[in-house]
């Protein structure tokens, strides 16, 4: 299975300032925002057409708090990898079962590693979607039912485009020579 670094999602105590840091020190830009669960804010940030975002900054991090991370994502080949992770993950005793989500331009499991970091190992689908959605998905599906399911429930979201298209809209906008998808 080959794995390649994607993005990471950081708990922030204040979303404004540090989206400005992180535009201003690495060029980044606001790629989509919203709410998540009942009231936390998440911004996503990029500067590249390969990822939808490499930064995601959400509210919810306390003075209490010492840790950040909310979650690193690593991307596999195929929605047959993903389903290989969560299977793996299943039978290691070191660690809880994960939890199978999809964003609908993404099929991903979410797990926590021994010592409670959040880890996302996501394929990508044919699809951009603006973010953020949520659904579950059911691993014990086919590949197609899977996909198919993606796109019956996100399809007919607003700005929903093919993610060739996607890729090369932010390649051009973003000045890359060519598209890295
Ligand atoms: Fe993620």
């Amino acid at each position: 299975m080959q794995v390649q670094w994607s993005h990471s999602v950081l708990k922030v105590r204040d979303i404004e300032a540090m989206t400005q840091f992180y535009c201003d020190a690495l060029g980044f830009e606001v790629a989509d925002r919203g709410t998540v669960g009942a009231d936390a804010e998440i911004v996503f940030l990029s500067g590249s057409s390969r990822d939808h975002h490499q930064l995601g900054l959400m509210t919810g991090r306390s003075d209490g708090d010492q840790g950040s991370l909310d979650h690193m994502a690593f991307r596999v080949g195929s929605l047959d990898d993903v389903k290989q992770m969560i299977e793996w993950v299943a039978a290691d005793e070191r660690i809880g079962d994960g939890a199978p989500v999809t964003h609908g331009n993404a099929v991903s499991v979410y797990f926590a590693d021994p010592e409670g970091n959040g880890i996302e190992i996501f394929c990508d689908t044919p699809w951009h979607v603006p973010q953020p959605v949520v659904r579950g998905w059911d691993p014990g599906k086919s590949s197609d039912h899977v996909l198919a399911g993606v796109h019956e429930k996100f399809g007919e979201n607003p700005g929903v485009m093919a993610m060739d298209e996607y890729r090369a809209r932010r390649a051009e906008h973003f000045g890359e020579e060519e598209s890295t998808s």
